[in-house]
């Protein structure tokens, strides 16, 4: 049940009041973004190393629940209407969690706050990550225990209100915080890693959002079904060969196969100059495979390195204008 409680704590501080703090990661998709929207298969990885963090501390009695977005200073009351997607985000998460645990939410007097060191709107799915952490928190809070699929589902009722037509992938592995081969609707396996291997994860500094990359595929889709279903099988097979390559420890096999992945999301429509560029940059330093990752037109690409030239790709990446490169080891 560890999983369940990953960066949970609960105690009181100096002046005796309760506080209940718990994080959870960002997210990388490896493989199959986009076509899991459509049935096929995906691979994510959590990223631990780039956390939110939700902390829950009883109120003053009649204070009503205060919500606290701390990164961007804002105070949000629940019980109040405002246009702020993250007051709304947070707003939903509370509400369902507290539903779901019973709990009469005009009755409560809480301070809730979160903060998160993931970039937002980059595909790390920094919107998953600080709803588990704040369903982690608040279940916690009210010591109840709440297993790592109930958190999975709440996270993905908020991703539903922003994302459109999510396939539920982010909130799986943000949640179940391990790597997973991921079927919508039909299964979630946590699978065996051969090997170790090094992601480097560089964002392009270009917001993008996942519910517009998500609702272009989908138009497109609909204009030219088969050509998008058979663009979506290559991605299938590309998915299986990665888990079988994975499995084996064979990274050469795994970076050709980024390789293939990233050339069909480009025939999606989903890549952009910038993450073309990039990526060419990745593989001119030594990288053994690279993509986009996650809902693209910005935001990440990940590069696979091989544990002899991570800071040259890391310093070539940097050069060439990336905001940020993580690098974070996957086992
Ligand atoms: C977003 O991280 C991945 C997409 O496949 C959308 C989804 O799965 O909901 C682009």
């Amino acid at each position: 049940m560890s999983g369940d409680w990953l960066g949970v704590n609960s105690g009181f501080d100096q002046g005796g009041v309760r506080v209940t703090t718990a994080s959870a990661p960002g997210k990388t998709i490896l493989f199959g973004e986009h076509a899991v929207v459509y049935g096929r298969p995906a691979i994510a990885v959590p990223v631990s190393d780039l956390r939110a963090t939700a902390q829950v501390e009883d109120g003053p009695a009649g204070g009503g629940v205060l919500l606290v977005a701390e990164d961007l200073g804002e105070t949000y009351r629940l019980d109040e209407t405002y246009d702020s997607d993250t007051a709304r985000a947070l707003q939903v998460t509370v509400r369902n969690t507290l539903q779901f645990l019973d709990i009469s939410s005009e009755e409560q007097s809480l301070v809730v706050r979160v903060s998160s060191q993931i970039p937002i709107a980059r595909g790390l799915g920094s919107g998953a990550a600080i709803a588990t952490a704040l369903v982690r928190a608040l279940a916690r809070h009210y010591g109840r225990f709440i297993t790592a699929s109930a958190i999975s589902d709440l996270t993905y009722q908020t991703e539903i209100v922003f994302h459109g037509t999510p396939s539920g992938i982010d909130n799986t592995v943000v949640a179940f915080e391990k790597p997973v081969y991921f079927v919508k609707g039909e299964r979630m396996d946590i699978f065996w890693v051969g090997r170790p291997f090094t992601l480097l994860v560089a964002d392009t500094g270009v917001p993008s959002r996942t519910r517009d990359t998500v609702a272009d595929v989908r138009q497109q889709w609909q204009a030219d079904r088969l050509r998008y279903e058979a663009l979506f099988d290559g991605v299938g097979q590309i998915v299986d060969a990665a888990r079988q390559a994975i499995a084996v420890g064979d990274v050469d096999a795994l970076g050709a196969l980024m390789d293939e992945n990233q050339a069909i999301l480009r025939e999606l429509g989903v890549s952009s100059p910038e993450l073309d560029r990039l990526i060419e940059v990745a593989r001119e330093a030594g990288a053994k495979g690279a993509k986009l990752s996650g809902g693209g037109r910005g935001g990440c690409l990940i590069a696979l390195a091989n544990g002899e030239n991570d800071s040259k790709i890391a310093t070539a990446l940097l050069l060439a204008g990336a905001a940020q490169v993580i690098s974070t080891v996957v086992h």
